[in-house]
C-alpha cells in the first residue's frame, strides 16, 4: 500500500495530522529526530487510532538514513513538518536554523527525486507575511520576513516553487498556518514545548497549572480592540484536517499552491486570557510589560482560498480551543514525556 511519510510526525501539529490521516484510512510512516518531542507520542497515537505508526528516529540531515526509509517503504507523498521553530532562538543562532531547516529540506527533496516521489505538503507559516499592510491577509500579499525562522520558511517556499517549475509532474502545497492552539479531545496529545514556552497559549496553560507565576502581556499600546496583540488562533485538529485535504489536493493536481490555514477571526491577548480563565475556571494573574521586539499588532487570515481549493474551513470555537488545551494540560502537567 502506498504510504505518506510525515517528517516531524511526533511534534505538536505532526502528531495531530498523523491521527487524522490514519482515521482517513491512510498508511503513514513517521520520521522524527525527537529533538522537540517524545517517542511516547507514538503510543498516544496508537491509543487514539489503534494503529502504531511505523517510526524512524532519524534526522533529515542524514541523507543516507532518508534513502533507507524510501528504499524500505513505498512512499508516494510527504507531509514535511520537521524543523526548528522558535522565533527568538532563530535570531540568536541563525546558522543552526538555516543548516537544520534548509539542508534538511534539500536532503528530503533530493531523495524524493531519486525515488520518484513527487507530492509534498509543506508546513509553512503566516510569519512569511511579516507585518501586513492590511487584514485579512490573502495568499497573494507581499512576503517579507523579520527573523531567521521565518526566512527559512520563505526560502523553502521558493525552493519548492523552483522545483515545481523545473519538474512539471511535481505537486506542492504550502500551508501557511496562523496560530495553532488546542489539543486532541482525548487529551492524549497536545503541545509540549521544551522549557519556558515562547507562545501565548502554552504559557497561559502553565500559569493556570501553577507552573508559572503570571502572564506577561507584551504591550497594551497597539492599535487594537484593547491595545494587546490580535492573532488568528486555530484549533490544531482543524489544522490537521486541513492537511488531509491538502494532501488530497496534491494527489489530484500538479504545480504549486500557497494556502492560508486560519479561522479568519482575530482575538487579542486579553480576550484569550479571559477565554482560558472561563475554560479552566482558574484566574490567570498577569502584568502588562513592554512590547516584544518583532511583534506585530494584528494578524488574521483570509480563508477563501482554502474553502475554494479544499472545501475546508475551521470548525472549532475559541472556547473549545481553550477547553481542549486545558484538558490536555490537566492530564499531562509535564507534557508528553
Ligand atoms: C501571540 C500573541 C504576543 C507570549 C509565533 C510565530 C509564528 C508561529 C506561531 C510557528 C502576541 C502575545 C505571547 C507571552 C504575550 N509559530 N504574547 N505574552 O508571535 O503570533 O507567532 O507563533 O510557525 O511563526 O511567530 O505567537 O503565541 O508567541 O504570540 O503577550 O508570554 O501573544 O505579543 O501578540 P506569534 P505567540
Amino acid at each position: 500500500m502506498k504510504s505518506v511519510l510525515i517528517t516531524g510526525g511526533t511534534g505538536f501539529i505532526g502528531s495531530h495530522t498523523a491521527v487524522e490521516l490514519i482515521e482517513a484510512g491512510k498508511e503513514i510512516i513517521i520520521v522524527d529526530n525527537l529533538y522537540n518531542s517524545s517517542e511516547e507520542v507514538l503510543n498516544r497515537i496508537e491509543q487514539i487510532t489503534h494503529v502504531l505508526p511505523k517510526f524512524y528516529k532519524e534526522d533529515l540531515c542524514d541523507k543516507e538514513a532518508l534513502r533507507r526509509i524510501f528504499r524500505e517503504n513505498d512512499i508516494d507523498s510527504v507531509i514535511h513538518f520537521a524543523g526548528l521553530k522558535a522565533v527568538g532562538e532563530s535570531v540568536a543562532i541563525p546558522l543552526k536554523y538555516y543548516q537544520n531547516n534548509i539542508t534538511g529540506t534539500l536532503n528530503l527533496l533530493e531523495v524524493m527525486q531519486e525515488f520518484h516521489c513527487k507530492k509534498i505538503v509543506f508546513s509553512s507559516s503566516a510569519t512569511v507575511y511579516g507585518d501586513p499592510a492590511s487584514v485579512p491577509i490573502k495568499e497573494n500579499f507581499p512576503l517579507h520576513t523579520t527573523n531567521p525562522y521565518g526566512t527559512t520558511k520563505l526560502f523553502i517556499e521558493q525552493i519548492l516553487t523552483d522545483l515545481c517549475h523545473s519538474d512539471k509532474e511535481f505537486s506542492a502545497v504550502l500551508l501557511r498556518y496562523f496560530n495553532p492552539i488546542g489539543a486532541h479531545k482525548s487529551g492524549l496529545i497536545g503541545e509540549t514545548p521544551n522549557g519556558i514556552p515562547n507562545n501565548l497559549l502554552p504559557y497561559i496553560a502553565r500559569v493556570a497549572a501553577g507552573k508559572l507565576e503570571r502572564l506577561s502581556v507584551f504591550g497594551d499600546d497597539y492599535d487594537t480592540i484593547d491595545g494587546t496583540g490580535v492573532r488568528d488562533y486555530i484549533h490544531v485538529v482543524d489544522l490537521a484536517k486541513g492537511h488531509v485535504k491538502a494532501l488530497e489536493y496534491a494527489n489530484e493536481h500538479q504545480g504549486i499552491e500557497a494556502v492560508n490555514l486560519g479561522t479568519g477571526n482575530g482575538y487579542s491577548v486579553l480576550q484569550i486570557k479571559d477565554a482560558f480563565e472561563k475554560a479552566s475556571k482558574v484566574k490567570i494573574p498577569y502584568v502588562i510589560t513592554s512590547r516584544r521586539p518583532g511583534d506585530i499588532a494584528t494578524c488574521y487570515a483570509d480563508t477563501e482560498k482554502a474553502k475554494k481549493l479544499f472545501g475546508w474551513e475551521a470548525q472549532y470555537s475559541i472556547e473549545e480551543m481553550c477547553e481542549d488545551s486545558w484538558n490536555f494540560t490537566v492530564k499531562n502537567p509535564d507534557g508528553v514525556q
